[in-house]
């Protein structure tokens, strides 16, 4: 496992980015974790593709959008043209899921797939060999703030076992719910890469509380 830190700007004050951002910047973080919500797939909405596209102006560390959107393959080259290093979408919002991640591929871009807390891992059974990321979701997704679903343990384990078992280079994400009370074990789990909102944002010192999670 790597023990690698994605903050979810989801929690950040949206009324001044930049201070946040460049927190990030300066920080142990390995990522940018971008949350996009439609108002379908998940019953809030947040942010689209221009305010990625000016993250990405500040940004000094790769972008990780989570597209939990309908129909994610129509904006696979927009999200890229924006400045998307990894674009995961939903197992369950990608009826071609196999084309979809060609596609993110061809156009550049780390692909991720991401399981909502139903979705069971052994789905990913016939694509893990060509995905780079699986982000598992600790919480049901749409809004920070939740709290952690317990069966993630259990999940991290399925799916390392899994990547093991095809030989897949695929990085464990996890997201949801995450704090330093159950950081450590989920990197003993088998994760490699921790997304946290609130946990991070709320806390008094953030860039503190991104290198303690990683301890
Ligand atoms: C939930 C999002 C998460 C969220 C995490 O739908 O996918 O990335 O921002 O926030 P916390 O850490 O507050 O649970
Ligand atoms: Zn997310």
């Amino acid at each position: 496992m790597k023990k690698m830190v994605a903050p979810s700007l989801l929690a950040a004050d949206f009324s001044n980015l930049s201070k946040d951002i460049d927190i990030v910047n300066r920080s142990e973080a390995d990522w940018f974790h971008l949350d996009i919500m439609d108002g379908v797939f998940v019953p809030n909405i947040s942010f689209g593709v221009p305010v990625v596209e000016a993250i990405k102006k500040h940004a000094l560390k790769p972008l990780d959008v989570h597209l939990m959107i309908v129909q994610p393959e129509k904006y696979i080259t927009a999200f890229r043209d924006a400045g998307a290093d990894f674009l995961n979408v939903h197992y369950e919002a990608s009826t071609h899921l196999h084309r979809t991640v060609q596609e993110i591929h061809n156009s550049g871009m780390q692909a991720g797939v991401t399981l909502n807390p139903h979705t069971p891992v052994l789905l990913l059974e016939d694509i893990i060999e060509m995905v780079d990321l699986v982000l598992i979701m600790s919480v049901n997704p749409g809004f920070g703030g939740q709290e952690f679903i317990q069966n993630t343990y259990a999940k991290v384990d399925q799916l390392r076992n899994l990547i093991e078992k095809k030989n897949s280079k695929a990085l464990i994400e996890v997201d949801g719910g995450i704090s330093t009370d159950n950081s450590a074990q989920l990197y003993q789990a088998g994760a490699d890469v921790l997304v946290s909102g609130s946990s991070i944002f709320k806390s008094d010192d953030p860039v503190k509380t991104i290198s303690d999670l990683k301890k």
